[in-house]
């Protein structure tokens, strides 16, 4: 069955992690972190995250996966359970890593589209001769549905076909085309538009300030904000987002490299190849090239509000000022480069919930892609008709962040002592073509859980008061303005609403679970 299909070759394999990690993260969300964060403060948080969470738990969902694969599971319910077969609940436990892929994949394909959309309108040279507010409202009427909802709705449905239609051909004929096609020319694209970013000079081509006013307004380390929570949280839920760890897709990835073939290595090069497209090109475009043009505090107010929009609100304007021919050539550049990096993200997410459907109801590979294509159409549909409702960033804030700790965290615990350290070790030095470090080993059984655990512990008060709704409650009790009121109560439905979605679709696929489950039992298929 189509199950028993693997990597085509290791280069392959790199660069679809990669592309898994690499993503719209990279470019749209880490600069506004860092800006929203304080700059230079965030760096260093950032790094330790990188280097005591994001690197131990990359060894561990790859060998997580690896392992799983040898047993024929290709999605976290049944990888987990494998791993402690004689508990029933860890299944559920990897419930989270389809939950996660499918809401995730839900509002980023949407954002997917867009980059599309604006890379027609700038060969199109819709953005000609607009002005910066022009250029910002054209963002906003694009996302309200107000004029040309068809058009919107169009590049999201291409979209949501394009990502379909690759994973249909599978992982080596679809996955892994794409990455070794988009990979390389993401690569390039940020190179050159980091080399116009750092060399922009005050002066010249409008700008008003050198590209390196961004850059060290980013680099320069401050050490105040080093014992602020919240800047913890935010650099903690960067790596996890960015590397895509407490996902699944890792897991997913990882089940379909042979058994004995090294992990150790290819987790380390798609990891360090992440932050490299991260650190060196995602901090060298958006930002210097708006700080340049608006300057620093301009841009540390754009972040505050829709900090993801930066990106589409600001540059096509900017771009306009170095003339005709490089404007068109820069906005093909970045929007190509975003929609490259979001695909080969968006096609990692889709492959758990496949494997769930191929694994335990023996569907092709084919039907399962269009249940994918269908389920995030679906489930989409909300965050774009909604999306001025901020049900695109709720879908964020549950699937994008909390869920990510809370599954990391479980993980850690079930594969460093449930599982145990021992075996654990064994499994990531299997077949290694590197030394790991023994420092890993006690990251990952002690360091590791426990930062994961304050990550978890420090975001209880901001998870209770975003249940409780508790910053619309004080905005709607400090207007006196009724139409206000009436709008903010709206978007508090619109929140609950899709909270309680959210909720739904974790327990339709805990029923799944279970219905597999009950399957394997009557079939005599071992669950371990
Ligand atoms: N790591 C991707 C990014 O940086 C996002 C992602 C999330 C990818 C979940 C796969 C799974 O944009």
């Amino acid at each position: 069955m189509s199950n028993k299909e693997s990597w085509g070759s290791r280069i392959g394999l790199i660069l679809a992690m990669a592309g898994n990690a690499v993503g719209l993260g990279n470019f749209l969300r880490f600069p506004v972190q860092a800006v929203q964060n304080g700059g230079g403060a965030f760096i260093i948080p950032y790094l330790v995250c990188f280097l005591v969470m994001g690197i131990p738990l990359l060894f561990i969902e790859w060998s997580m996966g690896r392992f799983g694969g040898r047993k024929g599971h290709h999605s976290t319910p049944f990888i987990l359970d494998s791993m402690d077969p004689k508990r029933v609940f860890w299944k559920y436990i990897g419930v989270f890593g389809i939950f996660t892929n499918l809401v995730v994949a839900a509002y980023y394909c949407y954002l997917e589209s867009w980059t599309l959309a604006y890379i027609w309108h700038s060969i199109n040279g819709s953005f000609t001769g607009l002005s910066a507010i022009e250029i910002a409202s054209f963002f906003n009427n694009y996302t309200a549905l107000s004029d040309g909802a068809i058009e919107t709705i169009f590049f999201w449905i291409l979209c949501l076909v394009l990502n379909t239609w690759i994973l249909s051909k599978g992982l080596s004929g679809g996955v892994e085309k794409a990455a070794k096609i988009g990979m390389p020319l993401l690569i390039l694209f940020g190179i050159l538009l980091a080399i116009k970013g750092i060399t922009l000079k005050a002066g010249s081509e409008g700008a008003l300030f050198d590209g390196f006013v961004g850059l060290n307004f980013l680099w320069t380390p401050n050490f105040d904000s080093i014992w602020s929570a919240k800047v913890w949280l935010a650099a903690a839920g960067q790596i996890f987002f960015t590397l895509s760890v407490g996902m699944g897709t890792i897991q997913c990835y990882a089940s379909y490299v042979k058994s004995k073939d090294d992990i150790a290595l290819n987790a380390m090069t798609a990891g360090w190849m992440n932050e490299f497209v991260e650190v060196l090109l995602g901090s060298s475009i958006l930002i210097p090239i708006s700080i340049g043009y608006l300057g620093i505090d301009k841009v540390v107010e754009l972040t505050q509000s829709g900090g993801l929009g930066l990106g589409f609100r600001t540059l096509p304007y900017l771009f306009q000022q170095w003339g005709d021919v490089i404007s068109v050539a820069a906005g093909v550049a970045w929007f190509g480069l975003l929609f490259f990096a979001g695909i080969t993200s968006s096609l990692a997410m889709g492959t758990p919930c496949m494997g769930f459907l191929m694994d335990e109801f023996g569907w092709k590979r084919k039907t399962s892609a269009w249940a994918f294509g269908i389920t995030i159409l679906i489930l989409g549909l909300p965050t774009v008709l909604f999306f001025n409702h901020g049900v695109f960033d709720e879908y964020d804030y549950w699937a994008g962040t909390v869920s990510l700790v809370v599954f990391a965290l479980a993980e850690i615990i079930l594969f460093a002592w449930i599982f145990g350290m021992d075996k654990g070790w064994k499994e990531i030095n299997l077949g290694a073509d590197i030394k790991v470090p023994t420092i890993f080993r006690f990251l990952i059984q002690f360091v590791t859980p426990l930062m994961l655990g304050w990550v978890f512990i420090a975001s209880l008060p901001d998870i209770w008061s975003k249940i409780n709704n508790i910053d619309i409650k004080a905005k709607i009790a400090a207007s006196t303005n009724l139409t206000e009121i009436a709008e903010l109560n709206t978007q508090m439905n619109y929140l609950n609403g899709s909270r309680v979605l959210l909720l739904g679709i974790f327990v339709a696929i805990s029923y799944l679970v279970y219905v597999a489950y009950q399957k394997r039992i009557k079939e005599g298929r071992k669950t371990a």
